[in-house]
């Protein structure tokens, strides 16, 4: 596969960073995941809008070529170098604070940001979206920042590895006996005909597809709240789902080996697999920045 890298294209055997890198050293880094179909991204303004966000957070100076135009331009030639043209691909930016002596303290002003881009070919698993798969629940015990994409993601590593042992689609977190969110999914469900879930605070990542899904609700007039549902809601939750970049809308039918509802995917949760299709594959949707 052929990567960037700081500037060159490099196979990714060849790709070396620093040990003293300190996205090695203290995870000290965020990262970014865009759908691309036939090389156009999927909703490529939000993406962009949230990693600008969370450098502004992370106090990462922005490096020119992470820039909107310029992630297109090298999403481009990734896509070319690695016959991505066709099909679906995700494209992978990973930013860290750069190479510096080891201190918890930032770096000299002017230490370069690490920054690195990789195209893989995505296959999008339409037969788990249409039969769904069952979660597990795990205390979330990560930080109260959960809203910024750091590549701190020790917790959701544990919790997913945790799900794929139990054969289990996705691990839940459950803060304060409420549901945040899965590993690398968002999480919804349909109660009393409501479409449930956590509000977009510091404890969720802002998922793009998130927002996608709330859209497609209001378009075909389902109703919804931001408003977490409780780990003893479960019991009464009509339909379950998660979505995310890689998931788009996949039903939970179990939950810690309990069904959900009658143990089938919902109308609800079809029908927005449905609207969230329709905007994936319109050509419109996706148009190129
Ligand atoms: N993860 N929540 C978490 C914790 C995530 O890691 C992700 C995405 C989402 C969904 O966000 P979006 O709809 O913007 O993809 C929610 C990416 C795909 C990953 O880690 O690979």
């Amino acid at each position: 596969m052929i990567m960037y890298l700081n500037g060159v294209y490099v196979p990714d055997t060849e790709a070396k960073i620093s040990v003293l890198d300190r996205g090695f050293i203290f995870g000290d880094g965020l990262y970014e995941v865009w759908r691309a179909i036939e090389g156009r991204f999927f909703e490529p303004a939000r993406h962009q809008a949230r990693f600008e966000n969370g450098l502004r957070a992370l106090k990462i100076s922005q490096p020119d070529d992470t820039k909107a135009a310029q992630i297109r331009a090298i999403a481009d030639r990734l896509f070319a170098e690695n016959s991505l043209q066709a099909g679906e691909a995700t494209l992978y930016l990973q930013v860290t604070r750069g190479v510096a002596s080891r201190t918890h303290h930032f770096p000299a002003q002017g230490t370069k940001p690490t920054v690195m881009m990789m195209a893989r070919v995505f296959t999008p698993s339409e037969a788990r979206c249409r039969t769904g798969g069952s979660a597990i629940t795990v205390p979330d015990i990560r930080w109260h920042r959960s809203n910024i994409k750091s590549v701190q993601l020790l917790p959701n590593v544990l919790a997913n590895e945790q799900a794929h042992q139990a054969d289990a689609l996705e691990a839940l977190f459950v803060r304060d006996g409420l549901l945040t969110e899965g590993t690398h999914s968002n999480l919804f469900g349909v109660i009393d005909g409501v479409l449930r879930t956590h509000p977009a605070n510091d404890f969720v990542l802002p998922g793009i597809t998130r927002e996608v899904v709330l859209e497609v609700a209001e378009s075909i007039g389902v109703p919804r709240a931001e408003k977490a549902i409780g780990i003893d809601e479960l019991a009464r939750v009509d339909e379950l789902f998660v979505c995310g970049t890689t998931m788009d809308v996949t039903p939970i039918i179990r939950v810690d080996g309990a069904p959900v509802a009658g143990g089938s995917p919902g109308p609800i949760t079809n029908a927005l697999y449905e609207g969230l299709l329709a905007r994936l594959y319109s050509r419109q949707e996706v148009a190129k920045t």
